[in-house]
């Protein structure tokens, strides 16, 4: 049988006894900080085994793709692999040991036709129930055993707290003289890992939940999960000992040969060993990065760094010298491609990643193996190899330390770990020092050494006749892709980066060369832009047209005039001691930090909205001066902190009170008068909409607005418009009526909800007729301990009950709900003469369950903070009360 032909017997199997099947999730688990990959079937279904949501059916399968890391090292041999398929059935508090057991018996051997008598079952050491199962099903004693929880006979929980409980195993037997010679003699069990057995399925019986303390509680139900490898299985079926020579991988096997020209021959172990690392990696490599992880140098993405370094390393001992990674990936694709899909829209990139990864590590590997090849001879005498030196080879060379310890080992040598952890952490310390400024510093410096003033004619003029000063191509400098290159023009109209306003896009031509500018950068007197040459090419003193891109530089002036209208607003609005902070000016939208200590109100924002609109509908002309800093400053002008100013500074403002009240009036009649290099707009009018979109706290006493103008804005706005004749259509009514439609509607609930309070103080009366049936008596006292998932407030109601029930009572009461317990407890009147205290017992629980409270002697309430020791402390109370009364 084939592998998808093994895949759809088993899903089909599990739909007819009505499971649902269930497409596999990722291998990066959502929402599960306790794990790093999905490791089993069960993953996704972890809520619902601890009662947290409701499954979509009580009865689950699945083919789920798993990653686990705990056996890297040995991937390579007949049967590890880090990434495998998983098939699963599940029950969530439905079926349980039996249905679990005769349906992997019967599919195994009815579906599959494996022969029963190769079948052997571990059961848990104290499980009686499955080894009765199990017999009855037909397996003789000798092929049911009890195994440990160290023999592999508890599973769970996967990563440090979650679901557990005990397991059943079943194991292929090759036949008896596949194994060791014990094999011979008859002797030989699955634990003993001669090879002779093979896992292929595990039924565990989830009925547990470790706690982060390394207690254990019961699951709220008891359920069924299991889990067969899809690829043992398969190896089972198509009797290949390897599960590499199963159809699926096999195909890999058979690209790695053609692209080693090394035969696979299992008798030839190293080789062999070598094409299954290769293959098996390129596969695990397609899916992780398709389900969202990426190289780096920490956790997922170092998983899987470490992966195709160790692929590319076996490829090296084979004598691979180019890349070959992506043709094994190719292959990974099209295997898997029927059942995943989504790599089809991979593909490109899955390719491209692979081959950028390996050609970064194989330029430096040659070197790194010969300095390990030194390293270990220079250790023979301690046969360790020093924390340093494997610090050295992966910093420099690459070579994780993993792959450094497994290449050490293979030569007899360890590797000392603990000091390469300790030359790792001083190196991320140095690297929290230094930073990207470094490199910045280190640019400016090139181009003060270039030394070529460049002339901005862009306030004037969106276009100029330039000649080129200085050119630079991608071989003078590394960074730049090969048809990027850097240019200085005597003149430019290009805007470059610089007070929050991002730089000017646009086109240059030459007479032989066409060029699109995408960034533009000041350095001293220099004005460097950055051009992606479209076709011909550039060369020094070549004259050159340039022009800005129009209609992006109107919006970009849009927003910085806006800005300035806002800023003199916001000081209008709230108060001079509002300074600016910060900001962006881009096309799209701008972004204004400013001091305030406290969050805007409604009234203010409307009121800076009509401001700004205001002085937009007054069309005010602009002026720009250049003149002393401090005449500027003397009339009034708002110089932003941050910014260093030269002696003469270029000043911008907007002066016209037409269209506003006097009090928003600034002196000599202008309302904004700001120091600024950027470009803006000839008179307001030009401004269009404006749009404050949010106004957020950045820190102490700072916050940010974001704010659209123009186009944007109107987009913004008839959206807006749009969402609300959405919101009036959908509550049935026209747009002024939404407010009281919604007013309405939230009576309703109200209504709704004083009825399901008044339903669940019924249900309390309920709940506290059944307990009064469970109460203990202590001499003339009736004692009730009791866990509830009543809410604090049922808790009292439920008191209240039972207190007018009997006449002499001592309840203790706890209630979770929400993931929080609380704990009543009351005494009736005539307990308080025998000195029993509703608070003393209160304290005696919570000595033992952490939490606190407090209240009257004949009632207490508390919160409890470890509910899974009430039974204990439970326990104890009565104890407690027993002595006291029954004396
Ligand atoms: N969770 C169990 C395992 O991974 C059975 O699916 O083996």
């Amino acid at each position: 049988m084939k592998v998808n032909e093994l895949r759809e017997a088993f899903i089909e199997y599990f739909q007819e006894r009505e499971h649902r099947p269930i497409p596999s999730a990722s291998l990066v688990p959502h929402g599960d900080p306790t794990l790093l990959f999905t490791t089993a079937g069960m993953v996704q279904f972890k809520p619902y085994f601890l009662g947290l949501e409701r499954p979509p059916a009580p009865r689950l399968t699945s083919i789920q793709r798993c990653f686990r890391t705990s056996d890297v090292e040995e991937v390579g041999d007949d049967d590890h692999l880090t990434f495998f398929e998983m098939l699963g059935n599940f029950s969530i508090g439905d079926y349980f040991k039996s249905e679990a057991i005769s349906w992997s018996w019967e599919f195994l051997t009815d579906v599959l036709e494996i022969p029963g008598d190769r079948l052997w079952a571990t059961v848990y050491v104290e499980d009686d129930e499955a080894y009765e199962l199990w017999s009855a099903i037909g397996l003789p004693d000798e092929r049911i055993l009890r195994y440990t929880a160290e023999q592999g006979n508890w599973w769970g929980p996967p990563g440090d707290t979650g679901p557990m409980g005990p397991c059943s195993e079943l194991h292929y037997d090759w036949g008896i003289n596949t194994g060791c010679e014990t094999c011979d003699v008859g002797s030989c069990h699955p634990d003993e890992g001669c090879g002779r057995f093979l896992e292929i399925w595990n039924l565990v019986f989830m009925q547990y939940e470790l706690l982060d303390d390394g207690s254990q509680r019961d699951l709220p139900a008891a359920n069924i999960d299991t889990g067969a490898g899809l690829e043992r299985l398969a190896s089972v079926l198509q009797a290949e000992k390897s599960v590499y020579m199963t159809d699926e991988l096999k195909m890999l096997i058979t690209q790695a040969e053609s692209i080693t020209g090394h035969e696979y021959d299992p008798a030839n172990y190293e080789t062999a060993f070598a094409l299954r690392a290769m293959s098996e990696h390129a596969r695990a490599f397609t899916f992780l990065v398709t389900d969202g992880v990426l190289p780096s140098n920490e956790g997922r993405g170092y998983v899987l760094r470490r992966l195709i370094r160790r692929a590319v390393y076996f490829s090296r001992k084979l004598d691979v010298h180019a890349n070959f990674f992506a043709k094994m990936v190719a292959t990974a694709i099209d295997i898997s491609l029927p059942n995943n899909p989504d790599l089809h829209d991979n593909r490109q990139f899955l390719l491209d990643l692979a081959d950028s990864e390996e050609s970064r590590f194989r330029a430096t590997l040659d070197r790194a193996l010969s300095l390990l090849e030194g390293v270990l001879e220079e250790s023979r005498a301690t046969g360790i190899i020093s924390g340093k030196d494997a610090f050295t080879l992966y910093d420099t060379h690459g070579l994780p330390p993993e792959l450094t310890r497994e290449v050490a080992l293979s030569h007899g040598f360890q590797v000392d770990l603990t000091e390469f952890e300790v030359e790792m952490e001083e190196q991320r310390e140095r690297s929290k020092n230094s930073s990207d400024n470094d490199q910045q510093t280190d640019v400016a410096k090139h181009y003060a050494a270039v030394g070529i003033a460049s002339e901005f004619v862009g306030y004037a003029d969106l276009t100029s006749s330039s000649t080129i000063r200085f050119i630079e191509t991608a071989s003078d400098r590394i960074e730049l892709a090969s048809d990027e290159i850097s240019v200085i023009f005597d003149q430019t109209p290009f805007y470059p980066e610089g007070g929050g306003q991002i730089s000017d896009t646009g086109t240059v031509s030459s007479e032989r060369g066409q060029g699109l500018v995408i960034d533009v950068q000041r350095f001293g007197e220099s004005i460097v832009h950055r051009i992606k040459v479209t076709s011909g090419h550039f060369a020094d003193s070549d004259s050159v047209d340039c022009e800005v891109d129009p209609a992006r530089r109107l919006n970009i002036s849009r927003n910085h005039t806006a800005t300035h209208l806002l800023h003199s607003a916001l000081r209008s609005v709230l108060g001079e001691h509002v300074r600016q902070a910060g900001s962006y000016v881009g096309p799209d939208y701008l972004r204004f930090d400013y001091t305030h200590p406290q969050a805007l109100a409604d009234d203010e924002l409307e009121a800076l909205t009509e401001i700004v609109s205001s002085k937009t509908r007054a069309n005010i002309t602009s002026a720009t001066l250049e003149l002393p800093y401090e005449e500027a400053i003397e009339r009034g002008a708002i110089a932003f902190f941050e910014d260093r100013y030269t002696a003469d500074v270029r000043m911008v403002e907007y002066c016209d009170t037409r269209g506003h009240a006097p009090e928003h009036e600034h002196s000599d009649h202008c309302y904004s008068r700001e120091l600024c290099g950027g470009t803006h707009l000839s008179s307001t009018g030009l401004l269009g909409d404006f749009l404050i979109l949010s106004d957020s706290s950045i820190g102490a006493g700072l916050r940010r607005i974001e704010a659209c103008t123009g186009d944007a804005a109107s987009i913004e706005l008839r959206g807006q418009l749009k969402t609300l004749r959405d919101v009036a259509h959908k509550l049935q009514t026209n747009y002024k009526d939404i407010l009281p439609r919604i007013e309405a509607l939230e009576g309703n609930i109200t209504a709704l909800e004083s009825e399901l309070k008044q339903h669940q103080s019924s249900s309390a009366e309920q709940l506290a007729q059944n307990l009064a049936e469970q109460a203990k008596r202590l001499g003339d006292t009736n004692l009730l301990l009791v866990e509830t998932t009543s809410t604090q407030s049922q808790l009292r109601e439920i008191s209240d009950e039972l207190q007018s029930e009997f006449d002499s009572l001592i309840l203790v009461l706890a209630g979770t709900s929400d993931q929080s317990t609380s704990l009543l407890v009351s005494v009736s009147e005539d307990l308080i003469s025998k000195e029993i205290d509703s608070r003393s017992l209160v304290a005696n629980i919570t000595d033992i369950t952490g939490g606190g409270g407090g209240g009257r002697p004949q009632l207490a309430q508390a919160g409890i903070k470890d509910s899974s020791r009430l039974r204990e402390a439970y326990a104890q109370v009565e104890g407690l009360l027993r002595a006291q009364l029954m004396d």
